[in-house]
């Protein structure tokens, strides 16, 4: 079995404009560095709002920060007419490693269906970006069809666009753990994202399967980090709130201590 290194990743969602940013990354690499956080132990990334990008990756360049960076959204299409899109090329130029793809809010809010995800994860792939796919069901999806079936539905499409030598993150977030305060349990966790695995392995292969970090996401904070990640299959965290503090961000990044 492959070793995974943990991803601990900040999706700021549309908060924090160009100078917070600047201040919040500059300040978490300080706090990074005075806790002694050493890579090997979990990659750091965070993903600021489109505007915000370009400000975020000179600081990290110009400093030679620890610190990934990534998108939260990107356009089905490569270039052309599209008011308002944002093109994987745009983000691989900028040095983007990764993108969101596939958001529950992007889901419910902008009604993106498993073909748009399965769309925007093939732009990501052939401009080099990792793409962070978010999956999970709702609270009735889960009285409904069980904890595991919709994820894994939904995962199962969007790696249509996908190949076993893909470089892909898949971060399983229950609807109904997000920005509720109720995380799930790290049983209910591993339960999912083993079956998530389990699903990459059967369509892609066991290299994929064991190289891929599943992350878990939901109400993740500082005081519940350490229960997820004992959990075999959960290989880090997709934070919303709790990314927006830096001292509550950088203790998740600790989440060994
Ligand atoms: O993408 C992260 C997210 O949806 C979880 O949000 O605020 O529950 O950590 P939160």
């Amino acid at each position: 079995v492959a070793t995974r290194t943990p991803l601990i990743a900040g999706n700021w969602k549309m908060n924090l404009d160009h100078l917070q940013a600047i201040a919040f990354v500059q300040k978490l690499a300080w706090a990074l560095d005075d806790a002694k956080h050493n890579e090997a132990d979990a990659e750091v990334a965070v993903f600021p709002p489109f505007t915000d990008l370009r400000s975020v990756q000179t600081l990290i360049a110009a400093d030679k920060l620890k610190i990934a960076f990534g998108a939260q959204d990107v356009s089905t299409q490569e270039s052309g007419a599209y008011t308002g899109e944002i093109s994987a090329a745009f983000l691989a130029k900028l040095d983007a490693q990764y993108v969101i793809i596939g958001h529950s809010e992007r889901r419910t809010l902008h009604n993106e269906g498993d073909d748009v995800v399965a769309a925007k994860t093939a732009a990501a792939l052939k401009h080099n970006l990792v793409p962070v796919i978010c999956v999970g069901e709702t609270a009735e999806d889960l009285e409904k069809h069980g904890p595991s079936a919709v994820p894994v539905a939904q995962l199962e499409e969007a790696l249509a666009s996908v190949s076993a030598d893909s470089d892909i993150v898949v971060a399983y977030e229950p609807v109904w753990a997000i920005g509720s305060g109720k995380a799930a349990t790290p049983e209910q966790a591993e339960q999912v994202c083993a079956a998530l695995r389990e699903s990459l392995r059967a369509r892609l292969g066991d290299a994929i399967a064991d190289r891929t970090r599943i992350l878990y996401g939901g109400s993740v904070k500082a005081a519940n980090i350490a229960g997820f990640m004992r959990e075999p299959n959960v290989d880090g965290a997709l934070v919303g709130g709790a990314s927006l503090d830096v001292d509550e961000f950088a203790g998740i990044v600790r989440f060994r201590q």
